[in-house]
């Protein structure tokens, strides 16, 4: 058995590299995380077998996407990480390309450790929170203390250095370090053991910060502590301060609320919604592909935005892409719609000129087999979503929106609880437009038999003259 000990993924690499070269199977490989001090053979190279002539050794070739999945996958703590990712790379290089398929068990294994890798990234980039520190002592400016699952800290540590200019600061963990002193990244080891080492100066102005921000109109307690899982409340500065806001706000301080768009919304000045309905803050992305305001983005190809004329009179909204849609960047152009496009045609509406779109923005689906099957989006994933809708109808100004399905239905009139049935039989206004809902063409599409396919498809049909005549009167 052979010793190998590394301390980073470039170790690693260059590691399997000898290894594969030298045709070492995984079985007879023991890694070790630890300071190797260097030369990573420097405890085995006497165990290594020598490397086969030139002619008949083996050079390691894995692609570029094998490469990003291992690089992510070696930020994940597990005392197994090294072996395994030894063994998906063994099992590639003997041309098993499955092995990065998640419907193979070592792939499904890998791509798990990369979604949970992203996933601390991302808590990472939310919950760190910098405290000003008072002393010019040559210390960074602002020092953060968090205690990642995994470890993330060196790509997290490049995101704040990119979006904090010229300000010092550090993040330190339990096991390491990053400080960045307004030019350059430095990584060191573990330098403080708890936040409390964290000079206290600058609190006071950050907790009347985040009261400031804070909208109880917005606050729903149950998803806010579900949003911000509990292992980071007690590392924020402010889970010290929102239980009593959450009680405050419970007691009926600013229990009507105003949010921007409402706000901005001829007729309607405050939300006649209880503080519990309301979402809480969510960040607003700058752009949709920057979109992280719900967890689809990680599983999706790419955001699918709507398509249309700039001044559409007609807007068609879907529930969210599917398959063919997440690949191609477009709603719609898949098998349900060329069942939609069918439905138009016959209705004598005109693609080009209605803007067509989706509740949801992102593919959410799950793994079959070796094919994709679409999941319906939840509700807070439809609410996380609703800021890019009304993006689109503030824009667009569409005078019908034709809602295909309970999803659309839902995001449309910003209500979890409304349904199909109590809306289908004929159009009606909402915030100044006309709504028409029919069924999804997936549901036509899906319907048992024929009669109900016809039944369903009259209705998508009807819907869309409707649309029509409504334009006209
Ligand atoms: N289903 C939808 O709701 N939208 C699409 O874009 C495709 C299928």
């Amino acid at each position: 058995m052979m010793r190998m000990v590394v301390q980073s993924f470039d170790e690693w690499r260059a590691a399997v590299r000898e290894l594969i070269a030298r045709r070492v199977a995984p079985e007879s490989v023991e890694w070790t995380s630890g300071l190797g001090g260097g030369d990573l053979f420097s405890s085995a190279a006497d165990d290594l077998p020598a490397a086969p002539s030139t002619a008949t050794s083996t050079s390691l070739r894995v692609s570029r996407e094998l490469m990003d999945l291992l690089d992510s996958a070696a930020c994940f703590s597990a005392c197994d990480r090294w072996v395994f990712l030894y063994k998906v790379v063994w099992r590639w290089q003997l041309g098993e390309h499955d092995v990065i398929s998640p419907a193979d068990p070592d792939g499904a294994r890998l791509h798990a450790m990369v979604k949970a890798v992203h996933r601390e990234e991302h808590d990472m980039h939310a919950y760190v929170r910098f405290r000003e520190r008072s002393e010019a002592d040559g210390a960074p400016r602002f020092v953060a203390w968090f205690e990642p699952t995994h470890e993330v800290l060196p790509q997290v540590a490049g995101h704040f250095a990119r979006r904090m200019g010229g300000i010092t600061w550090m993040i330190a963990t339990p096991s390491a370090t990053m400080m960045w002193d307004g030019a350059n990244l430095h990584a060191g080891p573990a330098v403080m053991r708890g936040p409390a080492d964290i000079d206290d100066a600058g609190e006071s102005m950050w907790l009347t910060y985040y009261r400031s921000i804070f909208n109880p109109a917005r606050l729903n307690a149950d998803l806010l502590r579900s949003h911000i899982p509990s292992r980071f409340w007690k590392n924020l500065p402010e889970g010290a301060i929102v239980p009593q806001m959450i009680s405050a706000a419970a007691n009926g301080e600013r229990r009507t609320g105003q949010t921007e768009t409402v706000g901005r919304r001829a007729g309607a000045t405050t939300i006649p919604i209880s503080a519990e309905r309301a979402q809480p803050q969510r960040e607003r992305p700058s752009s949709l592909d920057q979109c992280r305001r719900c967890d689809l983005w990680q599983n999706a190809t790419q955001a699918v935005p709507g398509v249309g004329p700039k001044k559409a009179r007609v807007m068609l909204v879907g529930e969210q892409p599917g398959d063919q849609e997440d690949l191609q960047g477009l709603p719609f152009v898949g098998p349900a719609g060329a069942l939609l496009d069918k439905a138009m045609d016959e209705a004598g509406l005109d693609r080009g000129s209605i803007y067509l779109t989706n509740a949801v923005k992102h593919f959410k689906w799950e793994l079959r087999g070796k094919r994709r099957l679409h999941k319906t989006p939840a509700q807070k994933e439809i609410s996380a979503c609703h800021l890019w809708l009304e993006e689109e109808l503030e824009r667009v100004r569409p005078e019908v929106i034709v809602a295909l399905g309970g999803t659309a239905l839902k995001s449309v009139l910003q209500d979890g609880s409304a349904t199909m049935k109590s809306v289908m039989d004929a159009p009606f206004q909402h915030e100044g437009r006309w709504v028409i809902a029919v069924y999804h063409p997936s549901y036509v599409l899906r319907a048992p038999d024929e009669a109900s396919r016809r039944q369903a498809y009259e209705v998508i049909v009807d819907g869309l003259r409707q649309a029509l005549r409504l334009l006209k009167d």
